[in-house]
C-alpha cells in the first residue's frame, strides 16, 4: 500500500497523518443542530487548544469559521496569537485566563481572556482603565471541578458587587462539566444546578457549559452556546455508545526493513517478545517520540493490505516492530504503508490499547508526520432548496 498524497514532505515521511477538515466541519454541524433541536437559539463554538487536539488550529480554525463557527477557545494566549493571524475578526478566548503581565498582549491581538479569579478580574479592570476602553471578559465558575475558576465565595463577592466588573463588558459565563461522559451521574445534576443558579444572579450574560460530552447531556445542559473539542476531532463523546461522530483523523506509517526470524529468536529491546514459529518482522517509522505510546508494547495491532498485524516488542523511540509473517511478502516491503489508525483502529481504541484516553492519543500526534489536509465534497450539507417564485 502507498502512503496518501503526492508532495515532497509525503515522499521522505515515516508516517503520514492525514486530517479530513470536511469531517470536522461535518462534526461541528452535528453538535451545532443538536443543540438546536429543543428549538432555542443555542450557538456552538470550537476548543482549538492544543493544535486542535493535534489536528492544527490554524487551518481547522477557518474551515470551522467558513462553516459558520463564530467562537473560538484555546488554552495559551500564543495558541490565541496564532490563530489570530488567520481569524482576524472573530472571539477568541484564552481558557487559562490572564497571566501578570500579558494584559497589553491580549489588548493588542483583540483577545478574550476567561478569568478564573477577582485577582484576574481586578487586573483586567485596571487594563480597561489604563487603555480607556470596555474590555470584553469571560467569568469562568467553579462549580465542582476545583481546578480553575472562581470558587464559591468569590462567585458571591461577584454577585453581590457588580460594579467589580465597571468597564468590562461581560461577554459569557462559563463553567466546566466533571464527568459529561457518564450520563448517569449525579454530579452532572448538581453542576447544573450551581450553574444556573449563578447565571440566574448575573442576568443579562450569555452562558456555556456543555463541552463535547456535555451535548449528549441534554437540552438544560445547553444553555446559549456550546464548547465542544474532542467531538469535532472524531472522540467518541458517549463511550459506552457507537460514536456518532465522524472519523477525522487516518495515520499511515512506512515499512523501513523486513527481516526473517527464528523461531525462538527475540525482537527489540529487552527481547520482550520471543517468535514462537519461524516468521517476518518488518519494522515501521514511528515511535514513542511520534506519539506512539511505549504502553502499547505487545497489545495492539497494525493493518497491512487486508491484515490485522501486530505490533510485538516494546516500541522504540523512532521505530515499532510487527510481525507479517502471516502477510503475503509482495504485500510486505520497503517503502509500503502500514494503516495505524484509521477505520480499523479509532483513537478511541488506540488510547485502550495504551491504557490512556482518546484526548491524550490525539494531542500526542508526532510532529514528524507528514500532514495531508482533506475535505471531502460528499461531507458538505445539501444546499438550502432555491425559493421558488409564489
Ligand atoms: C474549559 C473547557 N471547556 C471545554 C473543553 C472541551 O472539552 P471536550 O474536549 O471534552 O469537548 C475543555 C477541554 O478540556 C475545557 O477545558
Amino acid at each position: 500500500m502507498s502512503l496518501p498524497g503526492d508532495n515532497d514532505a509525503v515522499r521522505r515521511a515515516g508516517a503520514v497523518l492525514t486530517v479530513d477538515l470536511g469531517a470536522i466541519a461535518a462534526n461541528w454541524r452535528g453538535l451545532r443542530d443538536a443543540g438546536r433541536a429543543a428549538g432555542r437559539p443555542v450557538d456552538c463554538a470550537a476548543v482549538l487548544k492544543a493544535d486542535a487536539y493535534g489536528t492544527g488550529a490554524t487551518l481547522v480554525g477557518p474551515r470551522l469559521a467558513a462553516e459558520g463557527c463564530r467562537h473560538f477557545f484555546v488554552a495559551h494566549i500564543d495558541e490565541a496569537i496564532a490563530l489570530r493571524a488567520v481569524l482576524p475578526e472573530l472571539p477568541i478566548y484564552v481558557l487559562n485566563g490572564l497571566l501578570p503581565g500579558t494584559e497589553g498582549d491580549f489588548v493588542e491581538h483583540r483577545l478574550v481572556p476567561v478569568l478564573n479569579h477577582l485577582g484576574q478580574l481586578n487586573a483586567w479592570r485596571g487594563a480597561a482603565q489604563r487603555y480607556s476602553r470596555p474590555l470584553d471578559a469571560v467569568i469562568h465558575v467553579d462549580t465542582g471541578l476545583n481546578r480553575l475558576g472562581f470558587n464559591p465565595d468569590e462567585a458571591q463577592v461577584l454577585v453581590n458587587e457588580r460594579g467589580r466588573l465597571r468597564g468590562l463588558r461581560l461577554a459569557l459565563i462559563i463553567s466546566h462539566l466533571i464527568a459529561s461522559e457518564e450520563q448517569n451521574n449525579p454530579v452532572n445534576g448538581e453542576q447544573l444546578s450551581r450553574f444556573r443558579t449563578f447565571v440566574k444572579a448575573m442576568p443579562g450574560a450569555p452562558a456555556s457549559l456543555a463541552n463535547s460530552s456535555g451535548v449528549f447531556l441534554g437540552p438544560d445542559y445547553h444553555f446559549d452556546l456550546l464548547r465542544p473539542g474532542a467531538a469535532l476531532y472524531g472522540i467518541n463523546p458517549l463511550p459506552d455508545q457507537s460514536n456518532p461522530m465522524l472519523p477525522v483523523v487516518t495515520l499511515n506509517a512506512r515499512i523501513l526493513q523486513v527481516r526473517k526470524i527464528d523461531a525462538f529468536q527475540t525482537v527489540g529491546y529487552g527481547g520482550a517478545w520471543r517468535a514462537a514459529r519461524p516468521g517476518r518482522v518488518a519494522t515501521i517509522a514511528l515511535g514513542y517520540a511520534d506519539g506512539y505510546f511505549r504502553t502499547l508494547i505487545n497489545r495492539t495491532h497494525v493493518q497491512l493490505a487486508g491484515h490485522r498485524v501486530p505490533v510485538i516488542g516494546r516500541i522504540s523511540m523512532d521505530l515499532t516492530t510487527i510481525d507479517v509473517t502471516d502477510v503475503p511478502e509482495a504485500q510486505c516491503q520497503p517503502g509500503d504503508g502500514v494503516e495505524v489508525l484509521g477505520a480499523h483502529m479509532t483513537p478511541d481504541d488506540l488510547a485502550e490499547h495504551a491504557r490512556t484516553n482518546a484526548y491524550e492519543v490525539m494531542t500526542s500526534l508526532g510532529r514528524r508526520y507528514a500532514r495531508v489536509y482533506v475535505d471531502r465534497p460528499e461531507l458538505q450539507p445539501e444546499p438550502e432548496p432555491a425559493e421558488q417564485p409564489a
